[in-house]
């Protein structure tokens, strides 16, 4: 397939509108990450999406809405809490979780009876959305890969797999979304992101974590997701800084908040920046052949628990 390379600009948003209104597959970018997008009412579509992706169909897309009326499409009985964080974060980095009307085919919820549904807050995104409709896009990678945050690390991973990749330049905020689930009371966050518990609590009251992280201090964690080829080593605790001289060799490389290393080393000042960066990074090491990646843990509190969790995920050994 010969994937159409557009700017965000006027004409590729026409070029992506007709694309989705025809049933193809288009990346966009949002101001999260990159997302690999189709027509929420065209099942084709979702099908390839999960193809490109390599996506097992097990594993539920989010909806992308830009408006009220097409969240009513999507989701109902709405409950008062979600309406009151739908208020406060909306457009922005936040996917609630509701009941899915019977709109919403089954695939793109993997059978589930609920819907993933997010407003995003990036200019192209809310008017291609405007534009036809709800779109199911899930992060614009291949599974279990470090997700899109630039066009140019989405093309290496999906050129020829879609129809179109909109360039937007690099994603504002690089992690994706949190995720909470609003069909339970208290709800739960399911997957940790920019908005942080803290800033959900202010809203609604009490929210709870679903993700209890077990310390593995030793290699064979299961899975690894978001991860870069090289090996990926996280390192936490109060002696991190000594722990990661010991762990220097020729190809490695430290990803660190604030302390320097002398390697080849990128180092963030902010949490901000470090999360804008994560994926970024993880993507440019594999580039200059790197086989290391040791990562300096922050604390996990507010935007370093979506920080943490990304990197125990794409983790094979964390030292304490
Ligand atoms: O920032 C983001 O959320 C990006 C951009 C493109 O919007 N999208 C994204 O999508 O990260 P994806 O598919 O990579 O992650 C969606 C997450 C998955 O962990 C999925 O299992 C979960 O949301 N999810 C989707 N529908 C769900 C449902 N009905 N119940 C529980 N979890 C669901
Ligand atoms: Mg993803």
């Amino acid at each position: 397939m010969k994937t159409k390379i557009l700017k965000a600009n006027k004409a590729g948003l026409h070029a992506a509108t007709i694309a989705i209104k025809k049933g193809q597959v288009v990346v966009f970018p949002t101001e999260t990450v990159y997302g690999i997008g189709a027509s929420v009412l065209h099942k084709g579509a979702i099908r390839k999406v999960f193809k490109a992706k390599e996506r097992p169909s097990d594993n539920p897309l989010i909806v992308h809405i830009a408006s009220y009326a097409q969240l009513d499409l999507i989701a109902k009985d709405i409950s008062g809490k979600a309406k009151k964080v739908m208020q406060k974060f909306w457009p922005g980095p936040l996917t609630l979780i509701l009941h899915k009307t019977k709109s919403v085919p089954s695939i793109v919820t993997a059978n589930l009876r609920t819907v993933a549904v997010r407003m995003p807050n990036y200019v192209f995104a809310k008017k291609l959305i405007n534009a036809t409709g709800p779109i199911a896009a899930p992060s614009a990678n291949i599974s279990g890969r470090p997700s899109g945050t630039q066009a140019g690390h989405v093309i290496e991973d999906l050129q020829g797999k879609v129809d179109v990749i909109v360039d937007g330049g690099k994603s504002k905020i690089g992690i994706e979304s949190t995720v909470i689930d609003m069909t339970v009371d208290p709800p739960v966050i399911l997957r940790p992101g920019h908005v942080t518990q803290e800033n959900l609590q202010k809203v609604i009251g009490k929210v709870i974590t679903s993700a209890k992280h077990k310390i593995v201090k030793s290699p064979g964690m299961k899975y690894r997701h978001y991860a870069p080829k090289a090996k990926v080593i996280l390192v936490i605790g109060k002696d991190k800084k000594q722990i990661i001289k010991g762990l220097l060799t020729k190809n490695c490389a430290v990803i660190s908040l604030k302390s320097k290393f002398n390697v080849t080393n990128f180092v963030s000042h902010n949490l901000k920046h470090f999360g804008q960066h994560l994926f970024y990074n993880f993507r440019e090491c594999d580039k200059l052949g790197i086989t290391t990646i040791i990562v300096e843990g922050v604390d996990e509190k507010e935007l370093g628990r979506a920080i943490m969790n990304r990197v125990r995920k794409a983790a094979s050994e964390i030292i304490v």
